[in-house]
């Protein structure tokens, strides 16, 4: 059995991890299994915890902090503080609200959302929903005209930017769901995808590989982002870049930032935390291009060292889901407000009022 979801917030919930404590109690097993699980062994899960505890602060005292503050533009959306909620598929799993309750927390914290293509509330209630800053989760679809038909949907309904999502054709090797016998639940579908043409039924040859010619065979390339790029005005962004090359070559094709991220370790396993290829992909593509990154972030040191590293702005994946499942929109303001604090008390007492003061030189370099 598990706990309905809290009306007001227990004292002693007073930090992300806290959330992902508590969500335990207000979740069936299979889905919490599901939320927190990553890819095969979760070597890439853990790692994207541990690369932040690995590295230090080196404080500065005696600034004058007064004109301090966390504002910046991203692409032309105002963020007031350097913090997204992730897009995150199936809200409704984790409260009956679901994505709702997300995006009014959102508004109450003004903080942008990014709104995922398999979202259990259509894309267009939620672009009325939404106050702040409106992001749009693609996933390319096996029917390009139906691809199509979603962008021209988040067009139509206001959304500003396509956030494309590149690391995940196919699903990554998900032992921990798969043995806690994780389903969707009858109730929650993708509901942006109810209009979706059935696929046709491809049958293949005993030596064909169901990933290859099966799954992959569709998948798109580099060419489909250049397609799309055609087709909208929208900002592009790709989500799930792990390699500088691709970093570049995203660049070099005119796409307005990238986020580099392991998909929260639940794709590919046995890949560095995002955190940690985070210097080489701002090295490659210089000074200026706009850089986000994602996978366990749960403090406000996390955010402060990833500006540090190259980062413009980080997402907030499973603390979101967590929080909602332990108290619907009080409990992801809650936890947004946790972490735009702590990111401000970081500030402060490392020195660095703007954050244009962040930098690599705020980090602890062993002698
Ligand atoms: C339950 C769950 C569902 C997700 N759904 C999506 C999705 O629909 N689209 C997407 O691009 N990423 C999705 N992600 C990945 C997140 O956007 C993000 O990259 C990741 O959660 C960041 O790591 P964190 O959970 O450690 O913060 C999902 C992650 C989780 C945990």
């Amino acid at each position: 059995m598990f706990t309905p979801p809290l009306e007001s917030i227990p004292a002693d919930l007073v930090s992300l991890s806290d959330y992902a404590r508590y969500a335990k109690q207000h979740l069936p097993t299979p889905i919490y299994e599901y939320i927190a699980g990553g890819g095969a062994d979760e070597i890439s899960l853990k790692r994207n915890r541990d690369a932040f505890d690995r590295l230090l602060l080196q404080p500065k005292v005696l600034r004058n902090m007064s004109q301090g503050q966390t504002q910046s533009t991203l692409l032309g959306s105002p963020l007031r503080y350097p913090a997204l909620l992730a897009p995150v598929a199936f809200q409704q799993l984790a409260h009956p609200e679901g994505e709702l309750a997300t995006a009014r927390a959102a508004n109450a914290l003004d903080t942008g959302m990014v709104v995922s293509t398999l979202s259990s509330t259509s894309m267009e209630q939620l672009a009325e929903t939404l106050e702040g800053p409106k992001w749009f989760q693609l996933y390319f679809q096996q029917d390009r005209d139906f691809t199509l038909n979603l962008v021209r949907r988040a067009e139509q309904a206001g959304y500003s930017h396509l956030m494309v999502t590149v690391d995940a054709p196919l699903h990554g090797i998900r032992n921990r769901a798969q043995r806690a016998g994780f389903q969707l639940p009858e109730h929650v579908r993708a509901v942006n995808l109810d209009d979706r043409p059935p696929l046709p039924r491809k049958v293949l040859e005993p030596d064909q590989s169901i990933v290859f010619q099966g799954m992959m065979s569709e998948a798109p390339s580099w060419s489909d982002i250049n397609w799309l790029q055609q087709e909208t005005r929208l900002p592009i962004i790709l989500k799930g870049i792990m390699h500088p090359d691709d970093a570049l070559q995203a660049k070099q094709m005119g796409i307005a930032g990238v986020v580099v991220s392991n998909h929260g370790g639940r794709t590919l396993d046995c890949v560095p935390a995002a955190f940690e290829v985070l210097p080489e992909i701002r090295q490659a593509v210089g000074t200026d291009y706009p850089l986000l990154l994602d996978g366990g972030i749960e403090r406000g040191t996390d955010i402060f060292k990833s500006l540090a590293l190259g980062a413009n702005a980080v997402m907030i994946g499973r603390p979101q889901i967590y929080a909602l499942a332990v108290a619907g929109a009080l409990g992801v303001a809650h936890m947004l407000r946790v972490l735009r604090e702590e990111f401000e008390v970081t500030m402060a007492l490392a020195g660095t009022p703007t954050l244009a003061d962040i930098s690599a030189q705020c980090l602890w370099q062993p002698k």
